[in-house]
């Protein structure tokens, strides 16, 4: 049974005692509707920390206005089953209602919290994070620029504020972050070298169904032809692996065979493209690996994301 803590104060008071008494910490954050996926950053973080806590949160702060905020799957009873099922479970699940209320406000208007009806406003409809009066946001300027940032402009900064706020309520050690969110991942790994937070951050592999999709907790919004459809995205990255191996290292060649096979397949390509993997800048050719090829794709509403890496060989 993990504790569950739902409250600031009482989750840096328990990562004090535990630390007092000597533990390590690792953090597994999360938007919750767990699947195999966030699981496998639970046994990643086993090896690195004693203790595990885990953050089911679905951040306001990452979504605009008109992205799937109001429509993100939610479960958390189902989650709290599947972390008990996960070997050696995990110590705490950190669930917070809201991390951008800090009372204040609320005392200000007189008792009534400034929140729209059916819960939290994402950011961009109240640029002062949903009437709390929150206007601090961390930006990664240069990783933030390209791919996922381009289509969603708020995105990375309400990730990395937000992260920061977890690292600083819970003072982990240790944090684990899925590569299947490269982009998040490096820009984490940055903001965490640039500002100094005491945090290690490791990458965990991507976890794919044994049909190759990625997962997701936005897979259940695939229709079942939609799910057939948007396996021409790791399809298409297989392939565009095997070519690059066998010495098709144009990456203007290689993009446009991937754009146009998730296209004839029904997906509406949002970006592909093959970067540097730690500067994510766009390379030409891929001489000497060292690279990931990145791909966003909408099937119907649904919007994925996938990518591969080529490594040195
Ligand atoms: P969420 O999408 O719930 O993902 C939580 C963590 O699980 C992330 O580190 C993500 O990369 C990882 N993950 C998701 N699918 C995975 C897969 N198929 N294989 C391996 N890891 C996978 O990412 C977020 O939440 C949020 O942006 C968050 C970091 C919690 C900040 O709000």
């Amino acid at each position: 049974e993990p504790e569950i803590i739902r409250n600031k104060e009482q989750m840096r008071n328990w990562t004090r005692s535990m630390r007092a008494q000597g533990k390590t910490i690792g953090l597994v954050p999360t938007m919750g509707y767990l699947h195999q996926g966030h699981l496998s950053l639970i046994t990643e973080a086993r090896k690195h920390a004693q203790l595990i806590v885990v953050s089911i949160y679905v951040n306001p702060g990452q979504f605009a206005a008109n992205e799937d905020l109001s429509t993100y799957p939610s479960d958390f009873k189902g989650d709290i089953e599947k972390l008990q099922s996960t070997p050696n479970g995990v110590d705490v699940v950190f669930n917070p209602y809201n991390l951008y209320d800090y009372g204040e406000e609320r005392e200000r208007s007189g008792g009534k919290k400034r929140e729209k009806e059916g819960g939290i406003v994402s950011c961009l409809e109240d640029e002062r994070g949903g009437g709390f009066g929150h206007e601090t946001w961390i930006r990664v300027e240069g990783l933030e620029k390209g791919m996922c940032g381009k289509s969603r402009p708020v995105f990375f900064r309400g990730v990395a504020t937000v992260v920061a706020k977890l690292f600083n309520i819970i003072e982990p050690d240790v944090a684990v972050f899925g590569k299947k969110d490269y982009q998040q991942w490096r820009i984490i790994q940055r903001m965490v070298r640039d500002l100094d937070f005491g945090v290690k951050v490791i990458g965990s592999e991507m976890i794919r169904d044994e049909d190759g999709l990625a997962m997701s907790s936005r897979n259940v919004h695939l229709s079942p032809q939609e799910r057939e459809q948007a396996l021409s995205i790791s399809r298409s990255l297989f392939e565009a692996k095997s070519a690059a191996k066998k010495g098709k290292n144009i990456c203007s060649e290689l993009r446009r065979l991937m754009i146009e096979s998730i296209e004839a397949a029904g997906g509406k390509v949002d970006y592909v493209e093959i970067v540097d993997q730690e500067s994510l800048e766009a390379v030409k050719e891929i001489t000497n690996g060292g690279v990931v090829m990145c791909v966003a794709a909408w099937f119907g509403k649904v919007r994925l994301i996938d990518n591969m890496e080529i490594d040195v060989p």
